[in-house]
């Protein structure tokens, strides 16, 4: 089983990024299964109704979220019937929305799943001991499983993925905006990365426009951070590959831009 992963996508420059590069990424990879964050894709802040139907119309098949989930407040109106949205499983109880989903492609059975992280974040259940019920029972019907855990820590990111070496098929990073280069297959056959990156705008700061940024660091002053709608864009992905056994036999970080553009 092939799988193709889309880190944040932020505001309308990612989401048109997406777009454009989907049918080539496609082409190239020859994914069975797509799966984007789509945290930031409404000007940076959650997800929309028509935004979660135009990601599917792209081909995407399953949407993970992150701390961002509930700043559209229509997401209360419709998570509980948007069956390929999914929020962090560890946020509480009472909760609207689903923290995994089982997917078929092409005749096989994937579970997508998606926690948070607790270092430098607000405080949610374990995502160890949430995670563990979780692989439990993904167990049962497939060994294609897929991990998004949106944490900060490079620490607790890297520690999650040993947690899950040998038990899902692959774990990446999420929300830091800012890909990292430690991708790599573990031991037990998991294919980790500690942040895919983000897809969006690509000369502004983790999406959003430099200078409001720049004024509050400058300043200390407040300031509103805004996602631009014009100017140039990155893409950052993550491919992987299973066997069988939905061990990773191969996977390879994508990172798309003015200065790395897309190689068919
Ligand atoms: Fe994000
Ligand atoms: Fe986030």
């Amino acid at each position: 089983m092939k799988l193709l992963f889309i880190g944040d996508i932020v505001g309308s420059i990612g989401r048109d990024a997406l777009q454009s590069y989907l049918p080539r990424l496609k082409s190239k990879y020859k994914p069975d299964a797509v799966i984007v964050n789509g945290e930031n894709a409404a000007a940076g802040r959650g997800i929309t109704k028509k935004i979660y139907d135009d990601l599917l119309f792209m081909g995407v098949d399953v949407i993970t979220m992150g701390n961002h989930t509930w700043d559209q407040k229509e997401i209360f109106d419709f998570i509980d019937d948007a069956d390929y949205l999914i929020r962090p499983a560890n946020f509480s109880e009472d909760a609207p929305g689903k923290g995994s989903v089982t997917i078929t492609k092409n005749g096989k059975q994937l579970t997508v799943m998606n926690l948070h992280g607790r270092v430098f974040l607000p405080p949610h259940d374990c995502p160890f001991k949430k995670v563990d019920e979780m692989i439990e029972e993904a167990q049962k019907i497939s060994p294609y499983i897929f991990v998004d855990f949106h944490a900060e820590a490079t620490s607790e990111k890297i520690a999650f993925g040993w947690h899950l070496d040998g038990r899902a098929s692959a774990v990446v990073g999420t929300h830091t905006h800012v890909q990292t280069a430690d991708n790599r297959i573990l031991p037990g056959g998991t294919a980790y990365i500690t942040d895919v990156g983000m897809t969006g705008p690509y000369d502004g700061v983790l999406g959003m426009g430099k200078e409001n940024v720049l004024y509050k660091f400058k300043t200390n002053l407040p300031a509103r951070f805004e996602v631009p709608k014009t100017g140039r864009a990155v893409l950052s992905g993550y491919f992987v590959e299973l066997n069988q056994a939905g061990k990773a036999i191969h996977q390879e970080r994508i990172y798309i831009n003015d200065d790395q553009p897309f190689v068919q």
